[in-house]
């Protein structure tokens, strides 16, 4: 695998796989996709914590909205982003029956989102570790550009303890109809490679299934100290002004070496 190698095929859009995502999302037996009720609801609290009164929030890479309901259950003005046709359908709908009004755009937080300025912006579950170094850059400035003077983006990376998780090597598995990859039974190829110097993990998954063609999934999990987080943050107009990482008390998916940054735009 090469550093930052693209697929063909992205899991929160693929219309078979973003379904999966959304079952997994709504499991509160699960860390994966989302966070369990206790954490997601401690994360609200600490997201929260010291405002003066309500204002608006965007939360990008917002999934089925189960932080934008919170914060719109407490009174700020939400809007909820995503890429995910499947979440976000899932969303609007349970708004619309808990009765609250949350505004849900279904795009990339890597485009220009026009949807006026906010106090505060959130992106929860790692998702900037996600993201190559540019994409990191430009979904900085499209914050920036979202926020209102002073207003505050909070959001979370893995920290190093992400490596004791992970295990580099290539592998394969024969999965049965209607799995997490594929309706068709298929085979997995899977390889997974630490690039040390970039500080970043790289996950490669080739779906070959019994029928239709094949689809190759590229993931990354980057891994950040304060210090490194701080100096990318500074160079895109904001100033740390908190860092937390012991919100995360437990996970069974991924690392629970979880940061949560909280950044004032500069
Ligand atoms: C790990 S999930 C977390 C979802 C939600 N924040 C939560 O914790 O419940 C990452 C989310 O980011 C979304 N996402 C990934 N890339 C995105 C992009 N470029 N623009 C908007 N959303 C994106 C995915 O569709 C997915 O819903």
């Amino acid at each position: 695998m090469e550093l930052y190698e693209t697929g063909n095929a992205n899991i929160w859009s693929n219309s078979y796989v973003r379904e999966q995502l959304l079952k997994a999302h709504l499991n509160p037996d699960s860390d994966a996709a989302s966070r369990k009720p206790k954490t997601i609801t401690a994360t609200v609290d600490w997201v929260l914590k010291n405002q003066s009164g309500t204002g608006s929030i965007i939360d990008l890479g917002c999934g089925p909205g189960l932080y934008t309901q919170e914060f719109a259950a407490r009174g700020w003005a939400t809007v909820g982003v995503d890429i995910n046709e499947s979440a976000i359908n899932h969303a609007i709908e349970s708004g619309k029956l808990q009765g609250l009004a949350i505004r849900y755009l279904h795009q990339s937080y890597l485009n220009k989102i026009d949807a006026g300025a906010f106090d505060m912006a959130t992106c929860i579950y790692c998702d900037f570790s996600a993201l190559t170094n540019e994409q990191q850059k430009t979904f900085l400035l499209n914050v920036h550009q979202l926020l209102t003077p002073s207003g505050v983006l909070v959001f979370d990376v893995f920290g190093a303890g992400i490596s004791q998780t992970k295990m580099a090597g290539r592998s394969w598995e024969r999965a049965n109809a209607n799995g997490f990859w594929s309706k068709f039974p298929c085979y997995v190829l899977s390889e997974c490679q630490h690039f040390a110097q970039e500080q970043v993990w790289g996950q490669k998954y080739i779906i070959i299934p019994d029928s239709g063609e094949p689809s190759t999934y590229i993931l990354w999990d980057h891994y950040f100290t304060v210090e490194k987080l701080e100096s990318l943050l500074l160079a895109a107009g904001f100033s740390v002004i908190e860092t937390k990482s012991d919100l995360v008390q437990e996970s069974d998916f991924a690392s629970g070496d979880v940061l949560f940054v909280r950044a004032r735009k500069i």
